[in-house]
């Protein structure tokens, strides 16, 4: 089991969790979403927690979480897409982590997400227009708050996996 923490970033329906789950596998560790994680302390659904208490309380779950998960060890931790806005959340995950953005075109990211509701930021309107406006927002901040990347556009989770695990061999030599 390796001791640095594997925190997987990037936009929403890029693959995070899926890809997560098979890369905790391959190397012995513990995964965690975060975002399930939230789901299940607060004992509701994120797009629940948005309407009743709006982003702004969601986002301090959000810091809560990376406070506690800073101190974990071995584990795979699926962030959820705007954890990438606080810097106080990336220097908390970085402490025993490598924080690793799986980065994905727009037209992927909406094959995976196009009928899925469960995201209140791309809810309402037009989704790919929205997904491509918050994305290239968002995109500094992911490039600047990672230490590494990998382009996973037009693959398969498993392909995805692979590449990471290549790029993580890599890291380590
Ligand atoms: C968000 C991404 C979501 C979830 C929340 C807000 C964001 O997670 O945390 O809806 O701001 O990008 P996923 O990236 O797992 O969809």
């Amino acid at each position: 089991m390796r001791k640095e923490n594997i925190v997987l970033v990037g936009f929403m329906g890029c693959g995070k969790t899926t890809i997560g789950k098979k890369l905790a596998r391959a190397n012995d560790c513990v995964f965690i979403d975060m975002d399930d994680e939230i789901e299940k302390r607060a004992g509701m659904k994120i797009t629940d927690i948005f309407e009743k208490y709006g982003e702004a309380e969601f986002r301090k779950m959000e810091t809560e979480l990376c406070e506690e998960l800073s101190v974990r060890q071995g584990c795979v931790i699926a962030t959820g897409g705007g954890v990438i806005k606080s810097e106080k959340n990336m220097e908390l995950l970085k402490k025993n982590g490598i924080v690793l953005y799986i980065k994905a075109s727009p037209e992927h990211i909406y094959n995976n997400i196009r009928g899925d509701k469960s995201r209140p930021l791309l809810n309402g309107g037009n989704k790919m227009k929205k997904i491509r406006d918050m994305m290239e927002e968002r995109r500094p901040l992911y490039e600047e708050r990672s230490d590494v990347e990998a382009d996973i556009t037009g693959m398969k989770s498993s392909e995805a996996v692979g590449l990471i695990m290549d790029i993580l061999r890599e890291m380590e030599k």
